[in-house]
Formats: C-alpha cells, structure tokens, sequence
C-alpha cells in the first residue's frame, strides 16, 4: 500500500449537509442561530454549512465569516442564461457561497453521469469557489473491484483539469452503504487505508507535492459517538455530516468531541 508522509493537517474542514432540510427559512435560520454560539476560538476547524440553496441569500450573505462559512449542494453545468431552475456558479459565489458539494450520490442515483460532474467541478472552479467532490463505492468486494470503482471515478471527475486547481479540490469519501445508514460500518483502519489509496490516485492525477495536499473528508453515518475516532484512526482532515448536522446540538456535541 502507499505510504504518505505524515503531515498535520493545517485546518479540518468539517462539512454540514442539510440536503432538502428544513422545511422553512424560520427552522433553517433557528438552527443556525444555535451553531453559531459555537466558541469559534476553541475550534481549530473551518465549518461550512450547506442549507438549500434558497435559504442561502438569507444565511450566505449575512453570515458568512472567517470560520463559518456557506456551501451549495449543486451548481449548474450552464453558463447560458436561458436555463430554467438552474443556479449557476457565478449566482453562487455573488451570495459569497465558498464551497458547492459535487456528486454526492444521492445527486448520482437521479443520473447524474460523470461527463456532468466533471463540467460543475469547472464551474465552481473558475468562479472561484472550492469543490468537496463526493465519491464512495456501492458495495464491497474481496477482489477489490470497488477501488478501482473509486479510482475511475476520481480520474472523470478531476482527470482533465488544469493541475493548478488542485488547492480548491477537497475529496468526501462517502461510501453509499453507510450514508444514512445510521451505523458506520467503516471503522478508523479501512477509512485510513482508502484515505491513503485515494491520496495515492490524487498524486498520479496532480503530482506528488499538491496530490497530497487535497484533504480528503469521510462522510457516512458520522455522529456523536463516532466523530472523534474517525478522525483520529482513519487520519483524515475533517467530516461531511448529513443528519447529525440538522439537530445544532448534536453538530456542536461533534465539533466539542474532535477539538
Ligand atoms: P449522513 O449523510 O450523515 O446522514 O449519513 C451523509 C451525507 O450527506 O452524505
């Protein structure tokens, strides 16, 4: 297996995804009321809340700081106008969104194909915004078809970018039987052996020096009880929480237990 250097990483970045909740702009604005009394100078990562998108000029524009800050959880693959109900990259980042999910599978399981991954990743990039590109297996296998699964999927998805953009690509493995799923089932030795196969796939894409330096977050079943020891065992630099970021207290119980 491949053996990286051993570095801190500079900051964790530890991901909220609300995906299609709350259900009013009251509740998303309550719930982030109760995120932000976190005590910022005990906390040593950066949080970045993705809510619906159309509550993002109400948190976005308001909220935006050097800590906490806002992401979306798509953008178009448009740049013309003339394209009914989408948001477009550059609508994204004048409400001062910095990060957009692409290709969280539950956006894969609607169809999305890679070719269309690929084309939002340079859409978020070059307006300027930093991408956290989802990837993770369905299911695994003793033959080990599912990291091949995950190179190819790394390879559509970041292969034909220009190598400078590799400081704005941030990796969640999510694999999808745990997504939702309510158990982990990954525990702290297999996520840091993927974290280092993907570090692996990462440097044959960009390079030794900034291959390594993409973070690579976990997401899946993250919570309370299991935050700190994926991060410590699985090495990885921060989270992408789904459910347990929609209950505020339990959000902040998760950036109490890994600071
Ligand atoms: P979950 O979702 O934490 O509810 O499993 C993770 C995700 O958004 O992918």
């Amino acid at each position: 297996m491949f053996k990286a250097k051993k570095t801190a990483p500079k900051s964790r970045i530890i991901v909220a995804n609300w995906k299609m909740n709350p259900v009013d702009l009251k509740e998303a604005k309550k719930t982030f009321a109760v995120i932000k009394r976190v005590n910022l100078a005990k906390i040593k990562d950066k949080i970045v809340i993705c809510p619906p998108s159309v509550y993002l000029s109400e948190l976005s524009l308001k909220y935006s700081g050097s800590k906490i800050v806002f992401g979306a959880q798509d953008v178009s693959t448009e740049i013309n106008p003339e394209s009914t109900g989408e948001v477009s990259a550059q609508i994204l980042k004048n409400l001062k969104v910095q990060y957009v999910i692409v290709g969280h599978s539950e956006r894969r399981r609607l169809g999305e194909p890679e070719e269309a991954i690929a084309q939002k990743i340079k859409m978020a990039l070059s307006a300027g915004m930093k991408v956290i590109l989802c990837v993770g297996e369905k299911t695994r296998d003793v033959n080990g078809e599912y990291l091949r699964f995950i190179e190819r999927q790394l390879r559509e998805d970041l292969g034909a970018l220009n190598k400078k953009f590799f400081s704005q690509i941030i990796i969640a493995y999510e694999p999808i039987w745990t997504i939702g799923s309510g158990k982990t089932s990954v525990d702290g030795h297999d996520l840091h052996q993927m974290n280092l196969f993907i570090k692996k796939v990462l440097v044959a894409i960009f390079g030794r020096k900034s291959g390594l330096e993409v973070p690579i977050l976990y997401g899946g079943s993250v919570d309370d009880e299991n935050a700190k020891q994926l991060i410590e065992f699985g090495e990885v630099s921060g989270l992408l929480i789904g459910r347990a970021s929609l209950n505020p207290y339990v959000f902040l119980k998760i950036l109490k237990a890994i600071n």
